[in-house]
Protein backbone atom coordinates (compact mmCIF):
# COMPACT_ATOMS: atom_id res chain seq x y z
CA UNK A 1 0.00 0.00 0.00
CA UNK A 2 1.22 3.08 -0.68
CA UNK A 3 -0.44 6.73 0.54
CA UNK A 4 1.57 9.45 -1.01
CA UNK A 5 2.54 12.34 1.05
CA UNK A 6 0.64 14.85 3.84
CA UNK A 7 -0.27 19.25 3.80
CA UNK A 8 -3.15 20.55 4.84
CA UNK A 9 -6.47 21.87 5.33
CA UNK A 10 -9.50 20.61 4.10
CA UNK A 11 -7.55 20.97 1.08
CA UNK A 12 -5.07 19.41 3.13
CA UNK A 13 -6.35 16.18 1.86
CA UNK A 14 -4.02 18.01 -0.34
CA UNK A 15 -2.50 16.84 2.38
CA UNK A 16 -3.51 13.66 1.32
CA UNK A 17 -1.85 15.35 -1.76
CA UNK A 18 0.32 13.49 -1.45
CA UNK A 19 -3.06 11.11 -1.13
CA UNK A 20 -5.38 13.16 -0.94
CA UNK A 21 -18.37 23.15 -19.30
CA UNK A 22 -19.80 25.09 -19.32
CA UNK A 23 -22.72 26.24 -17.45
CA UNK A 24 -24.98 23.51 -16.85
CA UNK A 25 -25.44 20.45 -14.98
CA UNK A 26 -24.52 17.16 -17.47
CA UNK A 27 -22.04 15.04 -16.61
CA UNK A 28 -18.62 14.05 -18.54
CA UNK A 29 -17.97 16.97 -20.61
CA UNK A 30 -15.01 17.37 -22.04
CA UNK A 31 -11.50 19.65 -22.16
CA UNK A 32 -12.40 22.89 -24.98
CA UNK A 33 -16.40 22.69 -24.38
CA UNK A 34 -16.01 25.66 -21.81
CA UNK A 35 -16.18 27.65 -24.67
CA UNK A 36 -19.94 26.81 -25.49
CA UNK A 37 -21.96 30.52 -25.65
CA UNK A 38 -24.24 30.55 -23.75
CA UNK A 39 -25.89 33.71 -22.31
CA UNK A 40 -24.42 34.51 -18.94
CA UNK A 41 -27.89 35.51 -17.46
CA UNK A 42 -29.15 32.24 -18.75
CA UNK A 43 -26.45 30.16 -16.79
CA UNK A 44 -27.26 32.29 -13.90
CA UNK A 45 -30.56 31.15 -14.49
CA UNK A 46 -29.66 27.48 -14.07
CA UNK A 47 -27.40 27.65 -10.90
CA UNK A 48 -28.95 30.25 -8.89
CA UNK A 49 -32.17 31.22 -9.24
CA UNK A 50 -32.26 33.75 -6.25
CA UNK A 51 -28.91 35.55 -7.29
CA UNK A 52 -29.77 35.43 -11.23
CA UNK A 53 -33.09 38.16 -10.40
CA UNK A 54 -31.07 40.37 -8.95
CA UNK A 55 -26.85 39.91 -9.64
CA UNK A 56 -26.15 42.40 -12.11
CA UNK A 57 -22.63 42.45 -14.14
CA UNK A 58 -21.55 45.66 -15.29
CA UNK A 59 -19.42 45.61 -17.80
CA UNK A 60 -18.47 49.04 -18.36
CA UNK A 61 -15.24 48.83 -16.49
CA UNK A 62 -12.43 46.11 -16.97
CA UNK A 63 -12.22 43.72 -13.58
CA UNK A 64 -9.07 42.21 -12.54
CA UNK A 65 -8.64 38.53 -11.75
CA UNK A 66 -4.97 37.53 -10.37
CA UNK A 67 -3.76 34.37 -11.21
CA UNK A 68 -5.98 33.97 -13.86
CA UNK A 69 -4.08 30.95 -15.25
CA UNK A 70 -5.46 29.10 -12.49
CA UNK A 71 -8.39 26.07 -11.76
CA UNK A 72 -10.15 28.21 -9.75
CA UNK A 73 -9.78 31.41 -11.94
CA UNK A 74 -10.52 29.54 -14.94
CA UNK A 75 -14.26 29.42 -15.11
CA UNK A 76 -14.24 32.45 -12.96
CA UNK A 77 -13.18 34.60 -16.31
CA UNK A 78 -15.34 32.25 -18.73
CA UNK A 79 -18.67 33.72 -16.83
CA UNK A 80 -17.14 37.21 -16.83
CA UNK A 81 -16.80 36.90 -20.52
CA UNK A 82 -19.72 35.63 -21.64
CA UNK A 83 -21.46 38.48 -19.21
CA UNK A 84 -20.03 40.70 -21.50
CA UNK A 85 -16.92 41.94 -19.48
CA UNK A 86 -13.24 43.13 -19.93
CA UNK A 87 -11.55 40.74 -18.27
CA UNK A 88 -7.45 42.54 -17.07
CA UNK A 89 -6.13 38.59 -16.32
CA UNK A 90 -2.72 39.45 -14.70
CA UNK A 91 -0.47 36.35 -14.92
CA UNK A 92 3.39 35.44 -14.64
CA UNK A 93 3.88 34.89 -18.13
CA UNK A 94 1.53 36.16 -20.59
CA UNK A 95 4.04 34.30 -23.27
CA UNK A 96 3.76 31.21 -21.87
CA UNK A 97 0.54 29.47 -24.38
CA UNK A 98 0.52 26.70 -22.33
CA UNK A 99 -1.05 28.60 -19.98
CA UNK A 100 -2.95 31.02 -21.65
CA UNK A 101 -4.04 29.52 -24.59
CA UNK A 102 -7.68 28.63 -22.77
CA UNK A 103 -8.27 32.08 -21.94
CA UNK A 104 -7.44 33.19 -25.39
CA UNK A 105 -9.83 31.28 -26.59
CA UNK A 106 -12.28 32.48 -24.23
CA UNK A 107 -11.54 35.73 -25.47
CA UNK A 108 -12.05 34.83 -28.60
CA UNK A 109 -15.71 33.55 -28.18
CA UNK A 110 -16.61 36.87 -26.46
CA UNK A 111 -18.61 38.70 -26.19
CA UNK A 112 -16.31 40.17 -23.70
CA UNK A 113 -12.02 39.57 -23.91
CA UNK A 114 -9.43 38.96 -21.56
CA UNK A 115 -6.40 41.55 -21.62
CA UNK A 116 -3.49 39.99 -20.25
CA UNK A 117 -0.89 41.52 -17.94
CA UNK A 118 2.75 40.18 -16.62
CA UNK A 119 2.64 40.13 -12.79
CA UNK A 120 4.10 38.15 -10.23
CA UNK A 121 3.18 38.23 -6.29
CA UNK A 122 6.42 38.76 -5.28
CA UNK A 123 7.21 41.82 -7.58
CA UNK A 124 5.81 44.81 -5.71
CA UNK A 125 3.62 46.92 -7.83
CA UNK A 126 3.85 44.31 -10.76
CA UNK A 127 0.08 44.74 -10.47
CA UNK A 128 -0.24 48.33 -11.29
CA UNK A 129 -0.69 48.53 -14.66
CA UNK A 130 -3.20 45.58 -14.82
CA UNK A 131 -5.32 46.99 -12.17
CA UNK A 132 -5.76 50.67 -13.89
CA UNK A 133 -9.29 51.35 -14.44
CA UNK A 134 -10.82 48.15 -12.63
CA UNK A 135 -13.47 48.67 -9.78
CA UNK A 136 -13.31 45.18 -8.78
CA UNK A 137 -10.36 42.74 -7.91
CA UNK A 138 -10.48 39.07 -8.05
CA UNK A 139 -7.46 38.13 -6.00
CA UNK A 140 -7.14 34.13 -6.32
CA UNK A 141 -3.66 33.57 -7.32
CA UNK A 142 -1.35 31.66 -4.25
CA UNK A 143 0.62 28.84 -4.39
CA UNK A 144 -1.84 25.65 -3.91
CA UNK A 145 0.41 22.70 -3.86
CA UNK A 146 1.08 19.94 -1.35
CA UNK A 147 5.10 19.37 -2.52
CA UNK A 148 7.22 21.92 -1.04
CA UNK A 149 10.67 21.75 0.20
CA UNK A 150 11.00 25.42 1.79
CA UNK A 151 7.11 26.10 2.74
CA UNK A 152 8.06 29.43 3.68
CA UNK A 153 9.71 30.37 0.44
CA UNK A 154 7.04 28.34 -2.03
CA UNK A 155 3.75 29.00 0.44
CA UNK A 156 4.00 31.71 2.91
CA UNK A 157 5.86 34.23 1.36
CA UNK A 158 4.00 34.70 -2.11
CA UNK A 159 0.11 34.16 -0.09
CA UNK A 160 0.96 36.62 2.73
CA UNK A 161 3.60 38.95 0.70
CA UNK A 162 1.54 38.68 -2.44
CA UNK A 163 -1.51 39.51 -0.73
CA UNK A 164 -0.13 42.81 0.70
CA UNK A 165 1.40 43.57 -2.59
CA UNK A 166 -2.21 42.97 -4.60
CA UNK A 167 -4.09 44.50 -1.76
CA UNK A 168 -1.79 47.94 -1.34
CA UNK A 169 -1.96 48.70 -5.10
CA UNK A 170 -6.15 48.53 -4.84
CA UNK A 171 -5.30 51.08 -2.03
CA UNK A 172 -3.26 53.12 -4.51
CA UNK A 173 -5.87 52.75 -7.77
CA UNK A 174 -8.59 55.51 -7.36
CA UNK A 175 -10.82 53.39 -9.26
CA UNK A 176 -10.92 50.35 -7.11
CA UNK A 177 -14.44 49.92 -4.93
CA UNK A 178 -14.50 46.10 -3.55
CA UNK A 179 -12.17 43.22 -3.39
CA UNK A 180 -12.45 39.53 -3.76
CA UNK A 181 -10.18 37.29 -1.96
CA UNK A 182 -10.33 33.94 -2.79
CA UNK A 183 -9.57 32.61 0.67
CA UNK A 184 -9.87 28.75 1.68
CA UNK A 185 -11.51 26.84 4.33
CA UNK A 186 -7.96 26.11 5.30
CA UNK A 187 -8.10 29.92 6.94
CA UNK A 188 -10.81 28.41 9.37
CA UNK A 189 -9.61 24.92 9.96
CA UNK A 190 -6.15 22.68 9.70
CA UNK A 191 -7.51 19.06 10.80
CA UNK A 192 -11.08 17.70 10.69
CA UNK A 193 -10.24 16.96 14.61
CA UNK A 194 -10.29 20.86 15.04
CA UNK A 195 -14.35 20.36 13.97
CA UNK A 196 -15.15 19.15 17.14
CA UNK A 197 -13.68 22.05 19.16
CA UNK A 198 -15.86 24.28 17.52
CA UNK A 199 -18.56 25.57 18.83
CA UNK A 200 -21.89 23.54 18.55
CA UNK A 201 -18.99 20.71 16.50
CA UNK A 202 -19.09 22.72 13.62
CA UNK A 203 -16.70 25.37 11.28
CA UNK A 204 -18.76 28.87 10.52
CA UNK A 205 -16.95 31.73 9.36
CA UNK A 206 -16.09 32.95 13.18
CA UNK A 207 -13.75 30.31 13.74
CA UNK A 208 -10.10 31.00 12.63
CA UNK A 209 -7.28 28.91 12.03
CA UNK A 210 -5.58 28.94 14.89
CA UNK A 211 -3.14 25.55 14.83
CA UNK A 212 -1.48 25.63 11.39
CA UNK A 213 2.18 26.32 11.41
CA UNK A 214 5.44 26.07 9.33
CA UNK A 215 5.67 22.91 10.30
CA UNK A 216 2.43 21.47 10.45
CA UNK A 217 -0.45 21.96 7.26
CA UNK A 218 1.93 24.95 5.94
CA UNK A 219 -0.57 25.70 3.38
CA UNK A 220 -3.29 26.24 5.79
CA UNK A 221 -0.95 28.49 7.67
CA UNK A 222 0.06 30.28 4.47
CA UNK A 223 -4.11 30.99 3.89
CA UNK A 224 -4.21 31.84 7.24
CA UNK A 225 -1.77 34.47 6.89
CA UNK A 226 -2.76 36.00 4.18
CA UNK A 227 -6.74 36.33 5.06
CA UNK A 228 -5.64 37.98 8.11
CA UNK A 229 -3.13 40.53 5.96
CA UNK A 230 -6.27 40.89 3.81
CA UNK A 231 -8.74 41.71 6.68
CA UNK A 232 -5.89 44.16 8.71
CA UNK A 233 -5.52 46.21 5.10
CA UNK A 234 -9.17 45.57 4.40
CA UNK A 235 -10.00 47.90 8.20
CA UNK A 236 -7.15 50.39 7.65
CA UNK A 237 -8.86 52.45 4.23
CA UNK A 238 -12.35 53.14 3.51
CA UNK A 239 -12.08 52.69 -0.32
CA UNK A 240 -12.74 49.60 -0.95
CA UNK A 241 -14.61 47.00 0.23
CA UNK A 242 -12.97 43.44 0.77
CA UNK A 243 -15.66 40.28 0.63
CA UNK A 244 -14.07 37.01 1.43
CA UNK A 245 -14.86 33.37 -0.25
CA UNK A 246 -13.60 30.92 1.45
CA UNK A 247 -13.89 26.92 -0.19
CA UNK A 248 -13.46 23.44 0.86
CA UNK A 249 -11.85 21.38 -1.70
CA UNK A 250 -12.16 22.53 -5.16
CA UNK A 251 -13.20 19.67 -7.68
CA UNK A 252 -15.10 19.45 -11.05
CA UNK A 253 -14.04 19.67 -14.61
CA UNK A 254 -11.11 22.54 -15.49
CA UNK A 255 -10.92 24.86 -18.37
CA UNK A 256 -7.09 24.74 -18.53
CA UNK A 257 -6.34 21.34 -20.23
CA UNK A 258 -2.55 21.35 -17.74
CA UNK A 259 -4.03 22.10 -14.09
CA UNK A 260 -1.63 22.87 -12.05
CA UNK A 261 -3.91 22.46 -8.99
CA UNK A 262 -3.56 19.87 -6.17
CA UNK A 263 -7.09 19.21 -6.31
CA UNK A 264 -6.42 16.77 -9.46
CA UNK A 265 -3.63 15.05 -7.46
CA UNK A 266 -5.71 14.34 -5.12
CA UNK A 267 -8.63 12.97 -7.82
CA UNK A 268 -5.70 11.33 -9.51
CA UNK A 269 -4.88 8.98 -6.63
CA UNK A 270 -8.45 8.04 -6.35
CA UNK A 271 -7.73 6.08 -10.01
CA UNK A 272 -4.57 5.70 -10.72
CA UNK A 273 -4.71 2.79 -8.38
CA UNK A 274 -2.66 4.60 -4.98
CA UNK A 275 -5.79 3.66 -3.18
CA UNK A 276 -7.34 0.34 -4.48
CA UNK A 277 -6.63 -1.41 -1.17
CA UNK A 278 -8.59 1.12 0.67
CA UNK A 279 -8.84 4.58 1.58
CA UNK A 280 -8.68 6.70 4.75
CA UNK A 281 -12.13 7.99 5.87
CA UNK A 282 -10.07 11.44 6.54
CA UNK A 283 -12.94 13.98 6.37
CA UNK A 284 -13.26 17.33 4.49
CA UNK A 285 -15.96 19.20 2.56
CA UNK A 286 -15.77 19.98 -1.24
CA UNK A 287 -17.19 22.64 -3.55
CA UNK A 288 -17.75 22.17 -7.42
CA UNK A 289 -15.56 24.61 -9.22
CA UNK A 290 -18.76 26.33 -11.55
CA UNK A 291 -20.10 26.78 -8.14
CA UNK A 292 -16.85 28.94 -6.79
CA UNK A 293 -16.75 30.67 -9.76
CA UNK A 294 -20.90 31.45 -9.23
CA UNK A 295 -19.60 32.42 -5.49
CA UNK A 296 -17.42 34.76 -6.43
CA UNK A 297 -19.54 36.63 -8.78
CA UNK A 298 -21.96 37.03 -6.12
CA UNK A 299 -19.52 38.40 -3.70
CA UNK A 300 -18.85 40.91 -6.22
CA UNK A 301 -21.51 42.09 -7.37
CA UNK A 302 -24.14 41.81 -4.81
CA UNK A 303 -23.85 45.15 -3.27
CA UNK A 304 -24.08 44.53 0.13
CA UNK A 305 -22.15 41.51 0.46
CA UNK A 306 -19.44 41.61 3.08
CA UNK A 307 -17.09 39.37 5.21
CA UNK A 308 -15.93 36.16 4.71
CA UNK A 309 -18.40 33.19 3.48
CA UNK A 310 -17.68 28.91 3.47
CA UNK A 311 -18.19 27.77 0.22
CA UNK A 312 -18.65 24.23 0.30
CA UNK A 313 -21.29 21.97 -0.93
CA UNK A 314 -20.63 18.80 0.64
CA UNK A 315 -19.33 17.91 3.74
CA UNK A 316 -17.48 14.64 3.03
CA UNK A 317 -14.11 12.47 2.92
CA UNK A 318 -11.88 10.58 1.09
CA UNK A 319 -13.08 7.50 0.79
CA UNK A 320 -16.82 8.72 0.05
CA UNK A 321 -15.29 10.99 -2.73
CA UNK A 322 -13.91 7.55 -4.39
CA UNK A 323 -16.89 5.62 -3.91
CA UNK A 324 -18.84 8.46 -5.63
CA UNK A 325 -17.28 7.36 -9.15
CA UNK A 326 -18.18 3.47 -8.49
CA UNK A 327 -21.16 3.55 -10.69
CA UNK A 328 -19.67 5.14 -13.43
CA UNK A 329 -16.53 4.07 -13.34
CA UNK A 330 -15.88 1.29 -10.79
CA UNK A 331 -16.05 -1.81 -13.55
CA UNK A 332 -12.89 -0.03 -15.23
CA UNK A 333 -10.75 1.69 -12.80
CA UNK A 334 -8.94 0.60 -9.63
CA UNK A 335 -11.23 3.24 -7.37
CA UNK A 336 -11.05 2.37 -3.71
CA UNK A 337 -14.08 0.15 -1.98
CA UNK A 338 -13.36 -0.32 1.66
CA UNK A 339 -11.99 2.04 4.23
CA UNK A 340 -8.73 1.71 5.75
CA UNK A 341 -8.11 1.29 9.26
CA UNK A 342 -6.75 4.46 10.95
CA UNK A 343 -4.23 2.13 12.87
CA UNK A 344 -2.81 1.22 9.67
CA UNK A 345 -2.58 4.02 8.24
CA UNK A 346 -0.96 5.15 11.02
CA UNK A 347 1.37 2.67 11.19
CA UNK A 348 3.07 3.36 7.16
CA UNK A 349 2.21 6.69 7.51
CA UNK A 350 6.21 8.10 7.67
CA UNK A 351 6.73 5.50 4.82
CA UNK A 352 3.93 7.72 2.94
CA UNK A 353 5.35 10.91 3.80
CA UNK A 354 2.14 11.65 6.00
CA UNK A 355 2.76 12.77 9.56
CA UNK A 356 1.78 10.56 12.40
CA UNK A 357 0.19 13.92 13.59
CA UNK A 358 -1.75 14.54 10.27
CA UNK A 359 -3.30 10.63 10.12
CA UNK A 360 -4.17 10.76 14.26
CA UNK A 361 -6.01 14.27 13.71
CA UNK A 362 -7.88 13.35 10.11
CA UNK A 363 -8.84 10.22 9.63
CA UNK A 364 -11.96 8.80 10.97
CA UNK A 365 -13.09 12.80 12.52
CA UNK A 366 -16.25 13.95 10.26
CA UNK A 367 -15.98 17.22 9.18
CA UNK A 368 -18.91 19.58 9.84
CA UNK A 369 -19.35 22.84 8.51
CA UNK A 370 -22.02 25.39 8.35
CA UNK A 371 -22.26 26.85 4.39
CA UNK A 372 -26.06 28.49 5.66
CA UNK A 373 -24.15 32.11 4.97
CA UNK A 374 -23.46 31.67 1.69
CA UNK A 375 -26.53 30.08 0.74
CA UNK A 376 -28.54 32.85 1.94
CA UNK A 377 -26.10 36.08 1.08
CA UNK A 378 -24.62 35.31 -2.17
CA UNK A 379 -28.02 32.92 -3.04
CA UNK A 380 -25.69 29.85 -3.60
CA UNK A 381 -27.06 26.27 -4.67
CA UNK A 382 -24.25 23.21 -4.81
CA UNK A 383 -24.84 20.39 -7.62
CA UNK A 384 -24.40 16.89 -6.14
CA UNK A 385 -21.34 15.84 -5.29
CA UNK A 386 -20.92 12.77 -7.83
CA UNK A 387 -21.76 15.31 -10.56
CA UNK A 388 -18.62 17.50 -10.02
CA UNK A 389 -16.64 14.10 -9.54
CA UNK A 390 -18.08 12.45 -13.09
CA UNK A 391 -17.35 15.31 -14.96
CA UNK A 392 -14.09 15.83 -13.27
CA UNK A 393 -12.74 12.04 -13.82
CA UNK A 394 -14.26 11.94 -17.38
CA UNK A 395 -12.16 15.24 -18.62
CA UNK A 396 -8.87 13.22 -16.23
CA UNK A 397 -9.16 10.22 -19.00
CA UNK A 398 -9.81 12.11 -21.19
CA UNK A 399 -6.28 14.17 -21.02
CA UNK A 400 -4.67 10.68 -20.17
CA UNK A 401 -4.30 11.12 -16.41
CA UNK A 402 -5.04 6.75 -15.62
CA UNK A 403 -3.33 4.25 -17.57
CA UNK A 404 -5.65 1.20 -18.81
CA UNK A 405 -3.25 -1.16 -16.77
CA UNK A 406 -5.05 -0.16 -13.63
CA UNK A 407 -7.94 -1.45 -13.97
CA UNK A 408 -8.62 -3.57 -11.57
N1 LIG B 1 -8.23 23.96 -5.43
C1 LIG B 1 -8.70 23.95 -4.20
O1 LIG B 1 -9.12 22.92 -3.66
C2 LIG B 1 -8.76 25.24 -3.41
C3 LIG B 1 -9.53 25.27 -2.24
C4 LIG B 1 -9.60 26.45 -1.51
C5 LIG B 1 -8.93 27.58 -1.94
N2 LIG B 1 -8.19 27.51 -3.08
C6 LIG B 1 -7.50 28.72 -3.49
O2 LIG B 1 -7.84 29.02 -4.84
C7 LIG B 1 -6.77 29.75 -5.45
C8 LIG B 1 -6.41 29.10 -6.75
O3 LIG B 1 -5.99 27.75 -6.52
P1 LIG B 1 -6.11 26.66 -7.65
O4 LIG B 1 -6.64 25.43 -7.03
O5 LIG B 1 -6.81 27.24 -8.81
O6 LIG B 1 -4.58 26.38 -7.98
P2 LIG B 1 -3.76 26.62 -9.32
O7 LIG B 1 -4.53 26.14 -10.49
O8 LIG B 1 -2.41 26.03 -9.11
O9 LIG B 1 -3.67 28.21 -9.39
C9 LIG B 1 -2.75 28.93 -8.64
C10 LIG B 1 -2.55 30.28 -9.33
O10 LIG B 1 -1.69 31.09 -8.53
C11 LIG B 1 -0.71 31.63 -9.39
N3 LIG B 1 0.54 31.90 -8.69
C12 LIG B 1 1.25 31.08 -7.89
N4 LIG B 1 2.36 31.70 -7.48
C13 LIG B 1 2.37 32.93 -8.05
C14 LIG B 1 3.27 34.03 -8.04
N5 LIG B 1 4.42 34.02 -7.33
N6 LIG B 1 2.93 35.14 -8.74
C15 LIG B 1 1.78 35.19 -9.47
N7 LIG B 1 0.90 34.17 -9.53
C16 LIG B 1 1.20 33.07 -8.83
C17 LIG B 1 -0.49 30.57 -10.46
O11 LIG B 1 0.12 31.15 -11.59
P3 LIG B 1 1.05 30.31 -12.58
O12 LIG B 1 0.13 29.69 -13.59
O13 LIG B 1 1.95 31.31 -13.18
O14 LIG B 1 1.76 29.26 -11.76
C18 LIG B 1 -1.92 30.13 -10.70
O15 LIG B 1 -2.57 31.00 -11.58
C19 LIG B 1 -5.65 29.78 -4.42
O16 LIG B 1 -5.75 31.00 -3.70
C20 LIG B 1 -5.98 28.62 -3.50
O17 LIG B 1 -5.44 28.77 -2.21
C21 LIG B 1 -8.08 26.38 -3.83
Amino acid sequence: MALPCAVGGAEGLGAFGGMVGAFGHGAGRRLGEQSQPLHFLQALAMNTAASAATLTIPTQAPVLVTGATGYVAGWLVQRLVQAGVTVHAAVRDPQDGRKVAHLQALSDAGPGRVRFFAADLMQPGSYAQAMEGCEVVFHTASPFTTHVKDPQRELIDPALLGTRNVLEQASHTPSVRRVVLTSSCAAIYTDAADCAAAPGGVLTEAVWNTTASLEHQPYSYSKTLAEREAWRLAEGQSQWRLVVVNPSLVIGPGTNPRPTSESFNIVRQLGDGTLKAGAPRAGFGVVDVRDLAQAHLAAAFIPGAEGRHIVSGHNTDLLALGQSLLPRFGERYALPRRALPKWLVWLVAPLSGLTRKFVARNVDHPWRADNSKGRQALGLHYRPLQESMDDMFSQMIEAGYFKKTQQP
